[in-house]
């Protein structure tokens, strides 16, 4: 369970400070699938941010199962989002120079000896191993990402406009993956999109406007991404 209390966060002060977080509070349930939704601005990074430890909050706390990373030294918060936390965003940011196989397993950050090759073939890349970054479409390199993200086992993984480069064949395509290794493996999805029709994929949706959450709800039925619009 991740428990979010109340967390606030600015950027700038005096007469130019930028309010982003005026106060969001939300329970998270393991294995959830979270949809966040929001307008382009009003704090949707930033919350994804704070809440998987990349940044900091200026107040307010962020437990995990009743730890605060909060509270965490930067170490020890490094260490936590090594252990627990895989990434997704909109940029792939693979390393040009390094084949797929390498890219998942250096950027993975493993630390256990986890199989990073059954996530490279969950993703339908097996055959793609020794490809370079730009051998492959954007779709492909997206997957990559996700390979890697998902390649050390995280609890919780966090998706930050994943589809936000891709078109609409590739984008649901990488969806469908995420969606059935989301089954397949019980992560938690916190996943942030402007696209509303990406909603309907969710358990939990949370809609964020000008730094406050203004509503949540619940879908009494999840579809698949070929299910919704576009
Ligand atoms: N590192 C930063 N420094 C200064 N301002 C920032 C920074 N990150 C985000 N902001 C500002 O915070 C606000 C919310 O940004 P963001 O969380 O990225 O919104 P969203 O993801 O919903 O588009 C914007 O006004 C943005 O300019
Ligand atoms: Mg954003």
């Amino acid at each position: 369970m991740i428990t979010i209390e109340n967390i606030t966060k600015s950027y700038g002060s005096g007469s130019s400070e930028n309010r982003v977080l005026k106060g969001i509070s939300a329970n998270i349930t393991d294995g959830d699938y979270v949809v966040i939704l929001g307008a382009s601005g009003s704090g949707k990074s930033t919350f994804l941010n704070v809440v998987s430890g990349l940044e900091r909050a200026d107040s307010g706390s962020v437990k995990y199962d009743g730890t605060d990373i909060t509270r965490l030294s930067d170490k020890a918060l490094t260490k936590f989002r090594k252990e627990n936390i895989g990434f997704i965003f909109q940029q792939y940011y693979l390393l040009p120079n390094m084949t797929v196989e390498k890219n998942v397993r250096m950027g993975a950050d493993l630390s256990g000896n986890e199989n990073y090759k059954e996530m490279i073939e969950a993703v339908g890349l097996g055959d793609k191993l020794t490809s370079y970054p730009s051998e492959l479409s954007g779709g492909e390199q997206q997957r990559v990402s996700v390979a890697r993200a998902l390649a050390k086992k995280p609890k919780i993984l966090f998706l930050d406009e994943p589809t936000g480069a891709l078109d609409e064949d590739t984008g649901r395509q990488v969806l469908d993956y995420i969606g059935k290794l989301h089954k397949q493996y019980g992560f938690t999805v916190i996943m942030i999109t402007h696209n509303q029709n990406i909603a309907e994929m969710a358990k939990t949706v949370i809609r964020i406007n000008s730094g406050r959450i203004t509503e949540v709800y619940e879908n009494a039925q999840q579809k698949t991404a070929y299910e919704i619009g576009w």
